[in-house]
């Protein structure tokens, strides 16, 4: 398999070091010069400072797009254009609509489009969904979502409900495997032109809720969640990968081995290349999340609660 990745900044960097670890690094590119010279010295590949000199002089199979999110759309079309694979990280597109022509192009082409919704692979996420779908601790409840940090300089062009919250819109998507039918979101700013806190409450049918807050104030890095079931409580740590899992009269830590959550999401986009299958992570799959983060935008905006219907996407994580 020979991967391309367009944008090697903060996190592009990471896809180069584990493409390169599962042997499928095969060029990238970088708007920014000194990078392209930095990464093309240290692993050996051809670096190019745009997207279409390297599609041009390379021969790819696929291509990961880790560049600012307004500049998705652009770039995956033009990749789905020349028919590549295309792996696309969070927010996806930004744009329900623009994510919605990314996966007509993509069937259109017969290729796999993928998004980085990168929880669904943390280990403790899925141990937690193993908890949710055995039903070892009875019904969900209540999902508690803390996700916080102080201001990421490097985001200029998104606020923190399209950059963060998302992968929490995503995680309890995943792990509730159903979609909300009703979305409220308080949220605003101190210092920029978009919001910097968030508080998100998802309620799905029955009482089940999702209460999701992030923020980019606290001075350290915090991402949290309880999760409440009728027969007890999970805490998960989504950095140390820790689960505790807490019932009448007992507390319980089970031994996980601590994996890498990116190795293990680009492992299972190319073997769905290989295999002509669709990723869980699907570009299908999470264009619901970013409809969740933008009608949770409008809420806040209108300080209002939205009605929604999303059930006609299918059943969330289903291939
Ligand atoms: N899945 C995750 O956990 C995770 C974590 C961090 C960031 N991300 C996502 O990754 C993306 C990049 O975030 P980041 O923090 O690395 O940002 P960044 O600003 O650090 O890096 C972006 C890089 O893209 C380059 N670039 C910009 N336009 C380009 C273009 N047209 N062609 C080629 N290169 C271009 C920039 O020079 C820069 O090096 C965002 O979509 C972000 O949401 C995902």
């Amino acid at each position: 398999m020979r991967v391309g990745v367009v944008g090697v900044g903060g996190w592009g960097k990471n896809h180069l070091r584990v493409l390169k670890e599962l042997e499928a690094l095969a060029s990238f590119c970088d708007v920014d010069e000194e990078k392209v010279r930095l990464y093309s010295r240290k692993y050996g590949v051809n670096g190019y400072t745009s997207m279409e000199e390297m599609l041009r002089d390379e021969r790819l199979d696929a291509v990961v797009i880790a560049t600012p999110t307004r500049t998705h759309f652009g770039l995956a079309k033009r990749a789905l254009e020349k028919g590549l694979h295309t792996f696309v990280e969070k927010p996806f597109t930004g744009s329900y609509e623009l994510g919605k022509k990314l996966v007509s192009l993509a069937d259109e082409r017969g290729v796999i489009l993928g998004v980085g919704y990168i929880e669904r692979f943390n280990p403790a996420v899925r141990r937690l969904k193993e908890i949710v779908e055995s039903e070892v601790l009875g019904r969900p409840l209540l999902l508690q979502f803390r996700r916080e940090n102080r201001l990421p300089v490097r985001i200029k062009d998104v606020g923190i409900i399209l950059d963060t919250s998302v992968h929490d819109i995503d995680t309890a998507r995943w792990l509730l495997g159903e979609e909300p039918r009703e979305v409220y979101a308080r949220a605003g700013g101190i210092n920029g032109r978009f919001e910097e806190f968030a508080a998100i409450i998802l309620n799905y049918e029955g009482i089940k809720t999702a209460f999701i807050t992030s923020n980019w104030i606290t001075p350290k890095k915090v991402r949290k969640l309880v999760a409440v079931f009728t027969g007890g409580v999970v805490d998960l740590d989504f950095i140390t990968q820790e689960v505790v899992i807490e019932r009448e009269g007992e507390t319980v830590i089970p031994r996980m081995a601590k994996e890498e959550p990116l190795a293990l999401e680009l492992r299972h986009f190319l073997d769905c290349v290989e295999e002509g299958v669709e990723p869980i992570n699907s570009g299908r799959d999470c264009l619901n999340t970013t409809l969740i983060a933008e009608i949770a935008l409008k809420s806040a905006k209108e300080d209002l609660p939205m009605k929604v219907d999303l059930k006609s996407l299918g059943r969330v994580g289903e291939p």
